[in-house]
C-alpha cells in the first residue's frame, strides 16, 4: 500500500512537473513573442519619432521659404517700382540737365562779362542762382550716374591721382581740412567711376560734420586687394539707420537724393568689391582686388 502511494504520487508530481513544463514553455514561447512586438513597436516608435522630426524640420523649412518668398515679393515690387522711377527720373534729369547747364553758363558769363557795371546785391542774387545751378546739376548727375549703369572702362591708375581731381571738383569749405594718404596705390579701375566714389563720400563727410572738422584718407594694399578708408568727425550713423543707408532714396538731408551711397555701393559691386561702415568715428572702407 505504502508502495503504490509512493507510485501514485511520484506521477502525480512527474505530471505536475510536465505541465508546469509545458506552461513553462508556452510562456515562454508567449514571453519571446511579446519581445519580438516589443522590439517591432519600438522599432516604429523610432521611425515614428523620425518622421516626426523630419515633418517639424519639413514645417520649419516650409515657414522660412514662405517668409523668404514674401520678402522676394515686397523685394520685386519695390524694384518695379524702382525701375519705373529710374526710367522716369532718367529721363526728367536728362532732359532738364542741358536747358540747367545753359543757365549755369549764362550766369557765370553775365557775372565775368557785367561784374563792375553791376550793384553788389545784383552780383550776390546772381552768385545764389549760379550756386544753386550747380547744386542742380550735381543732383541731376548724381540721378543719371545712379540709373544709368554703364558698363566699366578700366585701365591701370594712381589712386592718388584719382583722390586729388576728385578734390579738385569739390568746393570744399575753409574749416575742412583734407588728410590725404602719404603713400599711393596703383589700382586697375574705371577713373571716373572711382572719382564719383570719392567724391560722394567725401561730400557726405562734409555734410556729416557741418563743414568744419578733419576727413582722413587712408590707401593700403596687400598682395590681392587695394584698400581705401574715408573718415570723418562727423557724429556718425544711428545704429538704426545704419542698414538703410546704402537703400536709393534713403536720406536724412532736407536736400539729399539719397542716390549718392547706392551709387557708390553699385560701382564698387561693378569692380569686384565691397564697402563697409563703421561708427565711432565713421570709417567708410573699400576693398577692390587688385584686377577685377
Ligand atoms: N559720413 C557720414 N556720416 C554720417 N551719416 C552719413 C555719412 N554718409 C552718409 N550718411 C547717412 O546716409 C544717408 C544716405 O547717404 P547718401 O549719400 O546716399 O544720400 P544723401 O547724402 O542724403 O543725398 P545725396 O543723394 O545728395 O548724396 C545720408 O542722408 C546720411 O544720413
Ligand atoms: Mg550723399
Amino acid at each position: 500500500m505504502g508502495a503504490k502511494s509512493g507510485i501514485l504520487e511520484s506521477y502525480g508530481v512527474d505530471n505536475t512537473i510536465k505541465n508546469l513544463q509545458k506552461e513553462n514553455k508556452i510562456l515562454l514561447q508567449k514571453l519571446q513573442s511579446q519581445n519580438r512586438m516589443i522590439i517591432s513597436y519600438e522599432r516604429k516608435l523610432a521611425s515614428f519619432d523620425t518622421v516626426k522630426e523630419q515633418r517639424d524640420w519639413l514645417l520649419d523649412e516650409m515657414t522660412k521659404k514662405v517668409g523668404e518668398l514674401s520678402h522676394f515679393q515686397t523685394e520685386l515690387f519695390k524694384a518695379e517700382r524702382l525701375s519705373a522711377i529710374g526710367e522716369m527720373s532718367a529721363r526728367i534729369a536728362h532732359d532738364m540737365r542741358n536747358p540747367l547747364s545753359i543757365i549755369k553758363n549764362s550766369i557765370e558769363l553775365v557775372k565775368l562779362k557785367y561784374s563792375e557795371h553791376i550793384s553788389s546785391d545784383v552780383y550776390t542774387l546772381f552768385t545764389s542762382i549760379d550756386n544753386a545751378s550747380s547744386r542742380l546739376v550735381f543732383q541731376l548727375d548724381d540721378v543719371l550716374n545712379f540709373v544709368r549703369s554703364s558698363p566699366l572702362d578700366c585701365s591701370q591708375h594712381s589712386l592718388g591721382k584719382i583722390l586729388d581731381s576728385s578734390i579738385h571738383e569739390i568746393v570744399i569749405p575753409d574749416q575742412i581740412i583734407i588728410n590725404k594718404p602719404n603713400n599711393d596705390v596703383q589700382l586697375f579701375c574705371d577713373e571716373e567711376k572711382i572719382k564719383a566714389v570719392f567724391t560722394n563720400l567725401i561730400m557726405n563727410s562734409i555734410q556729416a560734420m557741418d563743414s568744419h572738422g578733419t576727413i582722413t584718407v587712408q590707401f593700403f594694399e596687400s598682395s590681392d586687394d587695394v584698400k581705401f578708408t574715408i573718415q570723418d568727425e562727423g557724429s556718425g550713423i544711428p545704429k538704426n539707420l545704419i542698414d538703410k543707408i546704402f537703400e536709393p532714396l534713403f536720406t536724412t538731408k532736407s536736400r539729399g537724393t539719397g542716390l549718392g551711397l547706392p551709387a557708390v555701393k553699385m560701382i564698387i559691386q561693378q569692380h569686384q568689391g565691397t564697402i563697409t561702415v563703421s561708427n565711432s568715428p565713421t570709417i567708410f572702407s573699400i576693398t577692390i582686388p587688385k584686377r577685377s
